[in-house]
């Protein structure tokens, strides 16, 4: 992979080991914990899994029309923290070009570990070094809540901005019925925030967004995650076009998926 003939393709092949590696590793994955899995009778063959991998991606790079190429150009990628002020560097803060558009999916407020559950490809593609280095993406990452992500949040109540204190309708009867899931709640909420106030700078001119999300019941308290969210863009002074509820999450009740369509 490192050698010169494949660094134009060399994502791609990223992309194929990473997959490879946790196909062919000798573990379950069992939601939410992972076991070895020494006594199997698996044939492994990591070069054909490999190969497969590079074929799915030939196969789905050769259906692409040529206007769907033509806009691949368009595009970049940028690794950052989309709470962090942007452009930390002033280089990149001079170059960063406004932003027209965004359809993101952010985490919900459902105490769901992005990195808990994807530790075995971090551990294997040797993203992070040790457990102490995914568990400060965890803290990082908006909704984080595994080992010391958790353990923190269990230490007083969270600093809610002022302008926040009358948004947070859920907060005094969570607060009442567990002080760890509110401080939780509020943590995330204040990193939305934080995320709104750094896309305020870069939002372009006649900014378009939408931003889906799911609520969520913490502690049998109803958190109406999309109207919070709506109420953080207007707070920042965008304007929020409509909230569209587009499907139920899980089978469980009450829970459903929205888009907060935003502009400004
Ligand atoms: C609901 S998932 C959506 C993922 C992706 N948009 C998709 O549809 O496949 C939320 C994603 O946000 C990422 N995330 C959490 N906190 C973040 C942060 N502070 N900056 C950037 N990404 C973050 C998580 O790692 C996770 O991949």
């Amino acid at each position: 992979m490192r050698q010169a003939g494949y660094r134009t393709v060399r994502h791609y092949l990223w992309l194929c080991v990473n997959t490879a590696a946790l196909d062919c590793a000798n573990i379950h994955r069992n939601h939410p914990t992972i076991t070895f899995d020494d006594n199997h009778n698996r044939k492994i063959d990591v070069a054909a899994i490999v190969a497969g991998e590079v074929c799915k991606i030939e196969a789905d790079l050769q259906a692409l029309s040529p206007q769907e190429l033509a806009h691949g150009g368009l595009g970049s990628v940028t690794t950052a923290d989309s709470c962090a002020p942007i452009g930390l560097d002033g280089t990149t803060r001079k170059n960063q070009k406004k932003t027209t558009h965004v359809i993101t999916s952010p985490p919900y407020p459902n105490r769901f570990s992005y990195v808990h559950q994807t530790r075995p490809q971090l551990h294997f593609m040797e993203l992070v070094g040790n457990r102490s280095a995914a568990t400060e993406i965890d803290i990082a990452t908006v909704g984080g809540t595994w080992g010391r992500a958790t353990s923190d949040l269990a230490k007083g109540n969270i600093a809610i901005p002022p302008k926040l204190a009358g948004v947070l309708d859920f907060l005094p009867q969570l607060r009442g019925k567990s002080p760890l899931m509110a401080n939780y709640a509020v943590k995330y909420f204040v990193d939305l925030n934080r995320h709104i106030g750094q896309l305020r700078k870069v939002a372009a001119k006649g900014f378009r967004g939408a931003y889906v999300v799911g609520n969520s019941r913490l502690s049998g308290v109803e958190i109406y995650t999309e109207g919070i969210l709506a109420r953080l863009f207007e707070l920042h002074g965008f304007g929020v076009d409509q909230i569209v509820v587009f499907r139920r999450r899980g089978g469980r009740r009450r829970l459903y998926e929205c888009a907060v369509c935003v502009r400004g």
